[in-house]
């Protein structure tokens, strides 16, 4: 695992930027994994702005969501497609048609989940996964115990995830309780990920991902089996890690070491 910490925020943000905008330069037609939730927001807000500033360019990629909910319409404004669309797709000139996520609407949501992964096969597989980190270890849908082997599929999720998401709803009874989401395995298979936490509050759960075993009750600690994980921290996530003078030392101010 790459471990790279940087002093706040807005500068793990742009280093994330950094990392995004070299995959599209080099690989045009790069398949990218995307993410949603808050920590993704202000990405999406750098790499809006670089689209209009310095042309890059996402007209040629295709691009993967990890996970929708069940039951919402993409129209519905907490569904995740209506977030990508508001927050990414309608600010840079991705082709919508290249553009997916899970069907959470579909009659048949489990159909759905396989006919995702066999999209996502045939387009070639994910080269830069993005991902978040919930305050349980989730990746993706994945929440604690799923199987590290798993792909596709509809998942159950938490009481603490559906509290966390609780804000975007009118009410807790409101927040689904089900999702589609690509599986452990699926993350596992993208040539390169990149997760990004930010804030206190994911302290515990990156100290469980980078330092504690690897384990499914923390579905994050697979990526220590990822050959290309990068995690990218502000100096509040990475409170709670032990070995931060080496992470520190490897990659000063999050740059990368005379071997990357
Ligand atoms: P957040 O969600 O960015 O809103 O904290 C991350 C996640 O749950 O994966």
């Amino acid at each position: 695992m790459k471990v790279l910490i940087l002093r706040n925020e807005p500068a793990a943000i742009e280093r994330a930027a950094d990392i995004v905008a070299r995959t599209v330069r080099d690989l045009p037609a790069a398949v990218l994994g995307l993410a949603t939730g808050g920590t993704m927001l202000p990405l999406y807000q750098v790499l809006a702005q670089r689209h209009r500033d310095e042309g890059l360019s996402f007209a040629k990629t295709t691009s993967f969501n990890l996970d929708e909910y069940i039951g919402l319409a993409p129209d519905h404004p907490c569904s995740y497609h209506y977030y990508m669309q508001e927050a990414f797709f309608r600010h840079v000139d991705i082709d919508p048609a290249r553009c997916h996520l899970p069907k959470g609407d579909a009659a048949d949501p489990r159909a759905a989940s396989g006919d995702y992964e066999a999209l996502i096969e045939a387009a070639g597989g994910i080269d830069l996964q993005l991902l978040g980190i919930g305050q349980n270890g989730h990746i993706g849908f994945n929440e604690p115990t799923a199987s590290l082997g798993s792909r596709t599929r509809i998942k159950t999720l938490t009481t603490s995830t559906r509290r966390a998401n609780q804000r975007y709803f009118a009410s807790f009874e409101e927040t689904p309780r089900y999702a589609i989401t690509t599986g452990v395995a699926t993350i596992l298979a993208s040539r390169k990920c990149l997760l990004i936490a930010t804030g206190a509050a994911k302290a515990e759960a990156v100290a469980n991902m980078i330092e504690g075993p690897l384990s499914a009750v923390c579905p994050a600690s697979a990526l220590q089996l990822h050959p290309r994980a990068t995690i990218i921290l502000d100096a509040a996530a990475a409170s709670a890690l032990k070995l931060t003078e080496y992470y520190e030392t490897v990659h000063p101010q999050g740059r990368d070491s005379a071997f990357d």
